[in-house]
């Protein structure tokens, strides 16, 4: 697979794993191959299964509202997911589908080698940082295998819980400064290894390439932020994602 037109087919002839059986639509992924921010959600849903697109749904239409208001949009990023074909009445995927679609997902990482991947949900969190509470991981840079990884709740959690907007928005403001800064904010050290944080090499400080930056202060005092429950937001709020750019 040389090529993310390479990765799409192969997706679209597969048949690795049971999800095939049941799609219309394979959806292998969207976007800008040169893409700085890449986005890895679950997997497709009903529209999604139908159009082949990836978050076309009514949680792709708040992912487009939060894009915009950190003043990009679908076709500057790319959005994955973590299985390309859609589980049955929206399951979960199957770890042996995850493992199984793996390689599509690896190879599109390799191709668009992105500054920043943001992880939308608890499942793709768990490729990077396996076992790991999304509620805790969230809105924390971190680091992986050499890639930068910001993990955030999943749109849907949102439409379903409307109190958790305020975070997702908060969190989308934070990639923006990411990816804006000269050199990376400090990133978390993993959770379950549990160590003391040691200063980063300066190597992995800069994801545009730039020179080192000078030596980072110890992360020492990172503190863990509250994981979720924002206060609630007043009634009356704008409902409209485009809109969401004025909350
Ligand atoms: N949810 C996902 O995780 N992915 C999609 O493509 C759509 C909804
Ligand atoms: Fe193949 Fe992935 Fe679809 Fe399974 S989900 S059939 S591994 S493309």
């Amino acid at each position: 697979m040389d090529s993310l037109e390479e990765v799409a087919q192969a997706v679209r002839d597969c048949a690795d794993c049971p999800l095939h059986r049941g799609r219309t639509n394979a959806v292998p992924g969207e976007g800008s191959p040169w893409a700085e921010l890449m986005f890895i959600g679950e997997g497709p849903g009903f529209h999604e299964d139908r159009q082949g697109r990836p978050f076309v749904g009514p949680a792709g239409q708040l992912l487009e509202g939060l894009l915009a208001s950190i003043g990009t949009n679908r076709n500057d990023v790319f959005i994955a997911n973590m299985v390309k074909c859609r589980p049955p009445d929206n399951r979960d995927p199957e770890p042996s589908e995850i493992a199984a679609c793996k390689k599509y997902l690896d190879r599109q990482i390799e191709l668009i080698d992105p500054k920043l991947i943001v992880t939308l949900g608890r499942f793709s969190l768990g490729r990077f940082f396996p076992g790991e509470s999304i509620t805790r991981a969230r809105g924390k840079l971190r680091e992986k295998d050499g890639r930068h990884i910001f993990p955030v709740l999943h749109p849907a959690a949102a439409l379903r819980r409307p109190e958790l907007r305020k975070t997702l928005v908060e969190d989308f403001r934070a990639i923006a400064d990411i990816l804006e800064a000269d050199t990376l904010p400090e990133t978390i050290a993993p959770e379950p290894e549990g160590e003391a944080p040691k200063g980063p090499p300066a190597e992995q400080l800069n994801i545009f390439g730039a020179p080192a930056a000078p030596p980072p202060k110890p992360p020492g005092n990172a503190t863990e932020e509250p994981a979720d429950a924002p206060a609630p937001e007043p009634p009356g709020r704008n409902d409209d994602p485009q809109q969401l750019s004025l909350l």
